[in-house]
């Protein structure tokens, strides 16, 4: 599990820039203000930074820029080869995923991902704030952004209005992939140890969603 999406991502991964700048209209509001989003995260974080599923190399580019270190953690080949190009020369982008990756080469304060943490279930969300916690020096954070549903109503009520809009692979998508009802990713920050929990919506999909290590 965990990896299961992986083979979109290498169809995706050459036009994955076209998209996060709006010029898919499928996906235009998903991906409306992303600059924001991610700057939003680089505002937040510490200066020793891990990161999961980096794709092109977007947020990290942004994380290097203002001076963080920044792990690096990418499972789709193509992806790394595309942020290779994007990034520093001597930057090392290591295979791995939200689950499964090889120990930080320096203490790490703050754990990010951006349009990511949709692809556990539930069940491995829990399990994954859990290690994400021990993994943390005291007072770190863990910083998403993804798209979240604040219940089961808006989530399917987004899901017909995607079927009535003609958007079929937006519909596919969110009936595919494991998108969070925000009370649940709330009681499993809480539960992995996780204080200061903030939630805060960014477009009609996406929130920025934190918590520090107690
Ligand atoms: C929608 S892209 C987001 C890329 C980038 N973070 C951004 O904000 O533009 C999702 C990325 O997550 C990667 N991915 C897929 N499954 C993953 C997993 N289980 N753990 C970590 N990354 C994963 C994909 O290869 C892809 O690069």
């Amino acid at each position: 599990m965990g990896r299961e999406f992986l083979d979109v991502f290498t169809e995706w991964a050459e036009e994955y820039d076209a998209f996060v700048q709006g010029k898919d209209k499928q996906y235009k509001e998903v991906f409306e203000d992303y600059e924001k989003i991610l700057d939003s995260i680089v505002e937040k974080s510490g200066r020793n930074v891990m990161e999961f599923g980096i794709g092109t190399g977007n947020l990290t580019e942004k994380l290097l820029n203002a001076e963080k270190n920044v792990f690096a953690v990418e499972p789709s080949r193509q992806m790394r080869e595309l942020a290779n190009g994007k990034l520093p020369e001597d930057f090392i982008i290591y295979d791995g995923d939200l689950q499964q990756y090889p120990i930080p080469t320096h203490k790490i304060d703050t754990i990010v991902s951006s349009y990511v943490f949709h692809h556990l279930t539930d069940e491995e969300k829990n399990s994954v704030l859990k290690q994400y916690n021990q993994l943390l020096t005291a007072g770190g954070k863990v910083i998403f952004a993804d798209t979240l549903f604040i219940s089961e109503k808006s989530y399917k009520l987004m899901i017909e209005e995607a079927v009535d809009m003609g958007y079929a692979e937006l519909a596919e998508d969110l009936n595919r992939e494991h998108y969070p009802m925000l009370p649940v990713v709330y009681e499993a920050l809480k539960q992995a140890g996780f204080l200061e929990l903030s939630f805060r919506q960014m477009n009609r999909f996406v929130w920025v969603f934190e918590g520090t290590k107690k």
